[in-house]
């Protein structure tokens, strides 16, 4: 039975997270992204727990959570960069995952055999007090199946995990709601191998060199009605599908046949016939972040929901979150038949 303790300011569940994660045992822990599912990041035989409890390909390497700079030396087999202390110093704690050279400490099966780690240190006022009580270092996933939307709040990792895992530390709301934003820095032009709650830009401002994304991401081409993408992660079962305001009265066709929600920003008007659609205003367009905060929530949401036959999401300007955003949505928007459970950023 999975137990699920409000954690805020709580020292027992805190305490009895730490036990458990001792003994080689999961615990699903807040971060400011997204909900984590924690093993020792040293102990290979609970690492491989998490594989099993989340479905999640074993070439797919995890991240490692520090609640200390200290932490990081141990971990890594590499001088910390100038560069990469710039950007330690600045955004940790936070949603920002770095890669370095990994030390013979940290285990093949956290690193999926690479010789590389990747490791952050989240902001979650929580597991940051886990991470210190425990002394230990957190190699930490997202906690929903492989595949599914991640979980923003403790009944998403419910939903998924039950049964699976002993406890869920419920911190709340995600406040950043996307996963954090993974960068390379081992070659000479840093690259972001996952865009994140930080966006790109800002990193590149930050830094003042270019920073170039490959996520190997291949666009639809197929129009925005049709689901295209390779790869099929973060997604409900249900069909998502990319949404183009200039193309409402193809939507409202469909809307003839099928139930539809529709995720949209406030400003895009849809007319008379917006009362044939579940619509839901979800967010300001110059302002992404509120989607990053709800997306993962809704889509679980409408996923559920016996009212809803098939899901439209309007397409965002790729610039700043968006780009974080549009990442995932074309991902969650792949066509089912072409999911690829070993492929791309699986997780
Ligand atoms: O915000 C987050 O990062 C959340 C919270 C729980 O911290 N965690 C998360 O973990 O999103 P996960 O496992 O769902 O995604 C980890 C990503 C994957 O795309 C994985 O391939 C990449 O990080 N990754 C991990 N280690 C890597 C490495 N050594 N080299 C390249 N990519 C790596
Ligand atoms: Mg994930």
């Amino acid at each position: 039975q999975t137990e699920i303790i409000k954690a805020n300011n709580d020292d027992q569940a805190v305490e009895k997270a730490a036990e458990l994660l001792h003994k080689g045992e999961l615990v699903a822990i807040p971060t400011e992204t997204v909900y984590g599912l924690a093993a020792d990041a040293l102990n290979p035989e609970a690492v491989k727990r998490i594989f099993e409890a989340k479905g999640r390909p074993q070439d797919n390497p995890l991240i490692i959570h520090i609640g200390a700079q200290k932490d990081l030396e141990k971990l890594i087999a590499e001088k910390v960069s100038k560069r990469a202390q710039k950007l330690i110093d600045k955004y940790w704690p936070g949603p920002l995952t770095l890669i370095f050279k990994k030390s013979s400490l940290v285990p093949a099966e956290t690193s999926a055999g690479l010789d590389t780690v990747a490791v952050r240190m989240p902001s979650h006022p929580v597991t940051i007090k886990l991470l210190q009580k425990s002394g230990l270092v957190l190699a930490a996933p997202s906690a929903n199946t492989s595949g599914y939307p991640s979980p923003t709040r403790a009944e998403h990792v419910y939903a998924d995990l039950k049964t699976k895992i002993p406890l869920i530390l419920d911190g709340g709301s995600c406040e950043v709601g996307v996963e954090s934003t993974v960068i390379d820095l081992s070659q000479k032009e840093a690259v972001v191998l996952r865009p994140g709650g930080i966006s790109r830009e800002e990193l590149a401002e930050f830094l003042g060199e270019e920073l170039k994304l490959n996520n190997n991401l291949e666009k639809s081409t197929q129009g925005v009605i049709s689901p295209g993408m390779k790869y099929r992660h973060y997604a409900p079962q249900k069909n998502l599908y990319i949404f183009d305001p200039v193309k409402k009265d193809l939507l409202f066709k469909k809307a003839e046949q099928k139930k539809i929600a529709l995720i949209i920003s406030r400003q895009t008007e849809l007319g008379q016939k917006e009362d044939q659609l579940k619509v839901i205003r979800a967010f300001d367009r110059e302002k992404p972040a509120e989607l990053a905060r709800k997306l993962f929530a809704l889509l679980r949401e409408l996923d559920s929901d016996p009212e809803v036959e098939e899901i439209y999401i309007e397409e965002l300007k790729e610039e700043g979150l968006g780009e974080t955003l549009m990442n995932r949505i074309y991902k969650a928007a792949a066509a089912k038949d072409e999911a690829q459970p070993g492929g791309g950023d699986n997780s």
